[in-house]
């Protein structure tokens, strides 16, 4: 049997190496994923753009000391090449299986559409746990409703948007009118669009990358007080990830709406698909980690700068248990004798 003391160790060790030693080993993955697809920025090919960021995230993944599976990724098995569904990264696997085993979820670019077109806010992201600590979501749209600290517990998925506006004005201590709420633009959010202007609030509208904007409603005084409406389940997950690390809230639910998906996730061992999902149900692990960078200027990171001597990049990486969440600007010098670093 397992003393209390054998057991803490257990998971201080687990502590160090997810946090600590692992954290840092993400940045470099979600780093040159940033770089590759950063190089076909505004070429308008979104695919090459996602292929280039998804082979160069596997490719470094490979060198992670770990025992990693994706448990979100590129898809299933029969239709993703590689980031799939289960399958196993890292160095770990032909190491004799004493390194960690993590679970990892990977968006290798969010917003391929915002890199193929030079705008804001495509990054590269992952999330890892603990096994177990991220859940299996199927590609699939989620209802979300993501707020900061200061607004968690006063929201409610079901309840009016008028109410929700009103229990997030009252939590900032100002107007709804103040308040800017982000909403991806899509057809199907035509009423959400309409309610929340009737409410008063204000909205930016946004083409693609619910994630990042989730992100940013998290972290007080970048001006984004919630983000509403639909977007990728697999997103949320990873949003979920870095909520439980910014201490904040996001409330989701799937969108069930055909029989091929009612199947799916009855063979997920999702039984009740009107669930709502809190951040720890999405992302209940311990030891979690989110990482990201970004590729196109974005709130919380600028995009990737190639200037000749090197490229800058800039990055967050956060670590739940141990309450760290790092900015890293990072400078990669070419491979030449003469290479200078500026400020
Ligand atoms: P991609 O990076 O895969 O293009 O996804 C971007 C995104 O905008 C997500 O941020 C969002 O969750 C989802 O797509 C919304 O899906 P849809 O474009 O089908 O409305």
């Amino acid at each position: 049997m397992a003393t209390h003391s054998t057991k803490s160790t257990a998971a201080s060790n687990l502590e160090n190496i997810m946090e600590f030693e692992l954290a840092l080993e993400f940045v470099r993955v979600v780093e040159d994923a940033a770089i590759a697809s950063a190089h076909t920025m505004g070429q308008g090919d979104r695919h090459k753009a996602d292929q280039v960021a998804t082979e160069t995230m596997r490719d470094t993944m490979e060198k992670v000391p770990m025992r990693g599976t994706i448990v979100i990724g590129e898809g299933e098995r029969d239709e993703a090449p590689m980031l799939y569904i289960g399958e196993q990264v890292g160095a770990g696997w032909k190491d004799g299986g004493k390194l960690p085993m993590v679970d990892i979820a990977v968006d290798p670019l969010e917003g391929t559409n915002l890199c193929a077109t030079g705008s804001p806010g495509a990054i590269t992201v992952l999330a890892a746990s603990e096994k177990g600590g991220l859940l299996n979501a199927p590609d699939c749209y989620m209802e979300k409703l993501v707020v900061g600290p200061q607004c968690k517990g006063v929201v409610d998925l079901d309840a009016p948007v008028a109410e929700n506006l009103k229990a997030i004005a009252r939590r900032l201590t100002r107007d709804v009118s103040d308040l800017v709420i982000v909403v991806l633009e899509r057809p199907r959010h035509e009423k959400l669009i309409d309610e929340i202007r009737t409410a008063g609030a204000r909205i930016r509208l946004i083409s693609d990358g619910d994630l990042s904007a989730g992100i940013a409603a998290a972290v007080v005084g970048t001006g984004v007080h919630a983000v509403m409406g639909s977007g990728g389940a697999p997103e949320g997950v990873i949003t979920a990830a870095a909520m439980r690390c910014l201490n904040g809230e996001i409330l989701a639910r799937l969108v069930i709406n055909t029989p091929e998906l009612e199947e799916r996730i009855k063979k997920m061992g999702i039984a009740d698909k009107n669930k709502i999902y809190t951040s720890k149900d999405l992302a209940p692990g311990d030891h979690l980690v989110f990482a990201a960078t970004g590729v196109t200027d974005g709130a919380l990171m600028k995009g990737v700068r190639f200037f000749g001597d090197g490229t800058r990049t800039s990055s967050i990486v956060m670590t739940r248990h141990s309450g760290k969440v790092r900015f890293v600007e990072s400078i990669h010098l070419a491979k030449r004798p003469d290479v200078k670093v500026r400020f």
